[in-house]
């Protein structure tokens, strides 16, 4: 006789895409859901042999994911790039494929691509032999559930496929502690009988960790457009704030002070009122930027108008924190280095896409300026390719003479005439600046970009700027 555990039949998972989102949100339901197994698939053979290798080496970083992976891995979490074979034997299809924004065509550098979530689509359609649930973890414009659900019935029209949304709201380098306890979890999806079936279907994973009254049903626009909306709002904090720390920087004002005073409102809250260099990431920019696409695709130009200073407060940010830099360096640019300390666009993650570090360094290369750099997580062919991405083909080997790609603070900060902090990770808050000052055989000028150093710790030591703080500011 088949014992209990046996006779229960257990559902299948597939996850497309195994990246920052796919593979740390499948690892958390495989951990909380033993009852699913869960085949997370890749188009990419070397993604997954990292996610299949060692639990140091997976190819995302975040806290507490390799601990998890080693509880799941191979139990009911599989990774594999067997994509037809996870299609058919899944109920529920979860499509967390990158959503980049265009780089050609309509929409060009505004909207997003979604190229690769019409692939998935187009793939399910074709390879499926029963009905299923197709789960849009992606970020994309309103309207593509219905999108993807025309594409399943375009190419398979005997099967029925609900399309739901549900959005992804972890923020990298929290990612595992967000999915844990995540403020909500919003499943969007069609009204009918069959609809309501199918987010009940979604809600019913989720139930195991998160209370039903985190859970936001909603139909499958209100999703799409909440989590365009959470990330723009987000963004627009950080924008505001350091839209203010350039009136500081001028003024007799401390951002600090301002932050907490206004933080204080209850009705503002005190949470993302830091002042820094400016947001990176993978999302913020490309979801505005979709945002603003949509807006100006349905004619709202001012309301487009309004979402976009977001970012150009961003760009104008990272600019006038580079512009600090070279007045730092003053005469003789060409033989200056800058230490760049930090290239993970936030700390704790591997991720590098769209950081602030990337606008900083191009700037300074721009100026002939030498920049030696280190992180404690990014790799140094990500780097490289990072700045390499940013320059003309012919100018590339002249610029790669001009990069030093170091393996720890001591040896980035050697004959330094600025260090530039831009990520903040904690390493970096427990330098001790009087030992390393003594190290480097030049004066030590500092460019905080993270109001990262404790002003007390460093007075009369070195040279000093932050962002939007007078009180610290001995030199411009
Ligand atoms: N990174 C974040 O913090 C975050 C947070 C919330 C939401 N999101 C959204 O989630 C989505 C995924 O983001 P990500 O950061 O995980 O992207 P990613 O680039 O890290 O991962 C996407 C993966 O999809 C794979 N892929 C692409 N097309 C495929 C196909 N046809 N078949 C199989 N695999 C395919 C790629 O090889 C890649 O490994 C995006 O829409 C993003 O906006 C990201």
């Amino acid at each position: 006789m088949a014992n209990k555990e046996e006779s229960i039949e257990k559902k299948h998972i597939c996850c497309i895409g195994a990246g920052y989102v796919g593979g740390p949100t499948m690892a958390v339901i495989a951990y909380k859901c033993p009852d699913y197994i869960i085949n997370v698939v890749d188009i990419s053979d070397e993604r997954i042999s990292q996610w299949n290798g060692p639990l140091d080496k997976l190819p995302v970083y975040e806290p507490g994911l390799s601990e998890i992976i080693e509880k799941t891995r191979n139990k009911n979490l599989f990774f594999s790039t067997e994509i037809d074979s996870a299609i058919k034997k899944s109920n529920i299809i979860f499509m967390a494929v990158n959503t980049p924004t265009k780089t050609k065509g309509e929409g060009k550098g505004m909207a997003a691509d979604l190229k690769h979530v019409e692939e998935c689509a187009k793939k399910i359609a074709l390879v499926s032999e029963s009905d299923k649930i197709i789960v849009e973890k992606s970020t994309a414009p309103l309207g593509t559930a219905q999108k993807i659900k025309n594409t399943l019935t375009n190419f398979n029209n005997r099967l029925n496929f609900e399309v739901i949304s549900n959005p992804e709201f972890l923020a990298e380098g929290t990612a595992i502690d967000d999915l844990l306890h995540p403020d909500r979890v919003l499943i969007g999806g069609d009204k009918s009988q069959s609809g309501v079936i199918a987010v009940n279907e979604i809600v019913k994973i989720y139930n195991h960790w998160v209370d039903k009254n985190k859970i936001i049903t909603t139909n499958s626009w209100s999703s799409e457009l909440s989590k365009l909306a959470s990330n723009a709002f987000l963004a627009q904090r950080i924008s505001s704030i350091n839209s203010l720390s350039a009136l500081c920087d001028i003024s007799g004002a401390e951002i600090f002070e301002v932050a907490k005073a206004v933080g204080a409102d209850s009705r503002i809250g005190n949470k993302f009122l830091n002042a820094s260099v400016g947001f990176g990431g993978s999302c913020f920019k490309k979801d505005i930027l979709n945002l603003v696409y949509l807006c100006n695709h349905y004619g709202l130009d001012e309301v487009g108008e309004y979402w976009h200073q977001v970012l150009k407060i961003n760009d104008f940010q990272k600019q006038r924190f580079s512009s600090r830099i070279i007045k730092i360096l003053g005469d003789n640019i060409k033989s200056k280095v800058v230490s760049i300390f930090g290239w993970s666009f936030k700390k704790d993650t591997n991720d590098s896409r769209e950081s602030a570090s990337i606008d900083v360094a191009k700037t300074l290369l721009d100026e002939g300026v030498n920049i030696k750099i280190y992180d404690p997580m990014v790799s140094k062919e990500t780097i490289l390719n990072d700045i390499i991405k940013t320059v003309s083909l012919n100018a590339q080997e002249q610029i790669l003479k001009k990069i030093t790609i170091c393996d720890n603070i001591i040896d980035a900060a050697k004959y330094s005439n600025c260090i530039a902090i831009l990520t903040e990770w904690d390493e970096f808050k427990s330098i001790d600046w009087t030992e390393l000052s003594n190290l480097i055989d030049n004066e030590l000028f500092i460019a905080d970009g993270r109001n990262l150093i404790n002003p007390n710790e460093i007075e009369n030591l070195v040279n000093y700027i932050s962002v939007g703080n007078t009180k610290l500011r001995n030199f411009d």
